[in-house]
């Protein structure tokens, strides 16, 4: 039975991988989209996510926008995905419209509505929308059967010295979505930064010979150079889609389970994740897991798959 997911995302070059590996998978039942504020204001994020949606044929699937930025600060543009939030491609025109509803209701009457223990949350950018439904219909804490969220990292930052852009943006919605009782597990830099989208990955990708496989080589060029200027990188972490890629398949992300607290005072420090690694601090009911490893070939494997898979049939109509 495919797994239900609901990808609550701020497309972002990655973010668009991960659609595309979600819907693509045969494992995987995209059952919702909801778009954040993120990598580029909401508008962008929800432009975005419509144009992927369409140039990937992915239809049928219900998309909300959500919240417009974070609950208590101001929004940060991110430093690589340019001034639309997708440079490097031109996006269809949408062919599908979004839902009526608010994306945090989406989210809430989709968990509310589907059997308990069948959905799994699997946010890709800053966590507002899902901290909100959680304060909004506490009962979806209970009834979701996991959270993979990309962000947070144990021992690395990218936003600030040891925070990383999805939790520093908005850590007071990231703070109450790890002190839930429910099973969370991070996937956060030290595992998407094994995700690197080389000149081999990127052979592969053209191989296929698609529109939409253009379309990626279109993100992933821009990617490359927005990564390499902005943090040095030789090629490219292609981070969100590794959390749906967990889902697939857990053993392609070797994780410990720990105790993940979100630093929301610090001054240094804000929006760090820390990780308590002390195995006499981590307690037998600890429902918090950190993830460190990750095969890099399977994970590409599952990605280029999916893109084949969608482009095909995107091609044929
Ligand atoms: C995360 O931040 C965004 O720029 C990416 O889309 C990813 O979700 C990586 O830190
Ligand atoms: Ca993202």
């Amino acid at each position: 039975m495919a797994q239900k997911i609901i990808l609550d995302c701020d497309p972002g070059h990655d973010d668009a991988i991960a659609l595309m590996l979600a819907h693509g998978n045969p494992d995987i039942d995209l059952v919702a989209v909801t778009t954040v504020g993120g990598n580029a204001v909401l508008e962008k994020t929800t432009k975005n996510t419509l144009g992927i949606l369409t140039i990937a044929g992915i239809t049928g699937v219900p998309v909300a926008a959500g919240c417009v930025r974070p609950l208590i600060r101001e929004g940060e543009d991110a430093d690589v995905h340019g001034e639309s939030g997708l440079d490097g491609v031109v996006l269809p025109e949408p062919i599908m419209e979004l839902d009526r509803r608010h994306g945090v209701d989406l989210i809430i009457d989709t968990i509310m509505e589907a059997e308990p223990k069948t959905i799994t949350l699997v946010p890709t950018g800053p966590l507002t929308n899902i901290a909100m439904a959680m304060r909004k219909e506490p009962r979806i804490i209970e009834r979701v059967k996991e959270v993979v969220l990309m962000g947070g990292g144990v021992h690395v930052g990218n936003w600030s010295a040891v925070a990383e852009f999805n939790i520093k943006i908005d850590p007071e919605a990231a703070h109450i979505v790890f002190d839930a009782p429910w099973e969370v597990t991070m996937i956060g830099l030290d595992v998407t930064h094994q995700a690197l989208a080389t000149d081999e990955v990127v052979a592969r990708i053209k191989a296929l010979n698609t529109p939409l496989s253009e379309f990626v080589l279109g993100l992933f060029g821009f990617f490359q150079e927005a990564y390499r200027d902005a943090q040095g990188f030789e090629f490219p972490p292609v981070h969100d889609p590794v959390a749906v890629a967990r889902v697939i398949d857990p053993s392609i992300v070797g994780t410990v389970r720990a105790p993940i607290r979100v630093e929301i005072h610090g001054d240094y420090t804000l929006g760090m994740t820390v990780t308590e690694l002390r195995p006499a601090h981590i307690p037998a009911d600890c429902n918090t897991r950190a993830g460190l490893t990750l095969d890099a070939d399977r994970f590409w494997d599952l990605t280029i798959d999916a893109i084949e898979r969608l482009g095909k049939a995107a091609a044929n109509g």
